[in-house]
């Protein structure tokens, strides 16, 4: 949102106030523009201001910029993306053609894998992306990075969500601390059903088609230290076939990972993830900012 300062002479804040910068919310401000509501999100910050007719304070506590939305729009900063992958790594493709044709507000800086010649890092390489080797291999002690070094490198090159797409290590706790709320992971199968450690790839549809599941589909999920236990994000059901085969219904599950991917990053990167009372994080619709799903 470009906005722009509203009586500056009466509203500012001292240079290094903590509500400087902070974020704010605007309650409507239709005309006559006489009457702008200002509230602070942080518990802290918790009071309102209105200024009346001409720029006058009715009422209000600390000295703060009042910022009235002028109605232009200032495209937010493209986000740095790193993606994990193990395998083939069509997630990751996706990702990257949606943030280069433009449906994603963002750019895949960083490429990690735990194995390097996999189908993920060779098209990351093929694209110009820098692709990192973590976890250390045992044997082979002159490559990879050991948790801290992969920190250090994420920081490095300003990465701001870690994205695995097919990524078959766990997250050390290291990177889980330094990116709380920015990591995120696809799983082929409607959690918190079906997942764990041990359940990937085929075997997880090969459960699903035992279990007499109707329904399966991918869930997109933040990463917590276990596997496949953080909050989920966003699902998308895909019906199970009575005579499907795994390989079947992977395939039809894979295509809607793709879109689901592409539309949670859009979002990410639009800055659309609002977290509810109780933590579990929401998208906010780009159509309709008041719908959330
Ligand atoms: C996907 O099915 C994803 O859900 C799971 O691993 C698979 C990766 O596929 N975590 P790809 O490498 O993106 O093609």
């Amino acid at each position: 949102m470009e906005s722009r300062v509203l009586f500056s002479s009466q509203f500012n804040f001292p240079v290094n106030s903590p509500l400087k910068n902070r974020e704010t919310s605007i309650a409507p401000f239709t005309p006559p523009r006489n009457v702008l509501s200002l509230s602070f999100r942080s518990p802290a910050d918790r009071f309102a201001v209105r200024i009346g007719p001409l720029g006058k304070a009715v009422s209000f506590a600390p000295k703060i910029v009042a910022e009235v939305d002028d109605g232009s729009r200032d495209e937010p900063r493209r986000k740095k993306l790193a993606v994990f992958v193990s395998g083939g790594g069509s997630n990751f493709r996706k990702i990257h053609e949606g943030c280069s044709d433009g449906s994603v507000n963002g750019d895949v800086v960083l490429l990690v894998t735990n194995k390097k010649d996999c189908g993920g890092a060779e098209y990351a390489r093929s694209n110009g992306i820098p692709v990192l080797v973590f976890p250390k291999a045992k044997r082979e002690s002159s490559d990879g990075l050991s948790p801290s070094e992969l920190v250090d490198v994420l920081r490095k090159y300003g990465v701001e969500f870690v994205l695995l797409a097919g990524y078959l290590k766990l997250i050390p706790v290291e990177l889980v601390q330094a990116f709380p709320k920015r990591i995120l992971n696809i799983h082929p199968a409607l959690l918190p059903a079906f997942g764990g450690k041990g359940l990937y790839g085929i075997r997880v549809h090969k459960a699903v088609l035992e279990s007499g599941a109707r329904y399966s589909g991918p869930t997109i999920h933040f990463v917590d230290e276990e596997y496949d236990t953080g909050r989920i994000l966003a699902q998308s059901a895909v019906r199970v076939i009575a005579n499907d085969t795994p390989e079947e219904l992977a395939k039809r599950v894979l295509h809607e990972e793709h879109k689901l991917y592409v539309e949670v990053v859009a979002a990410i990167c639009e800055e659309r993830i609002k977290w509810r009372e109780d933590g579990v994080p929401l998208i906010q619709s780009k159509e309709n900012p008041d719908e959330y799903y």
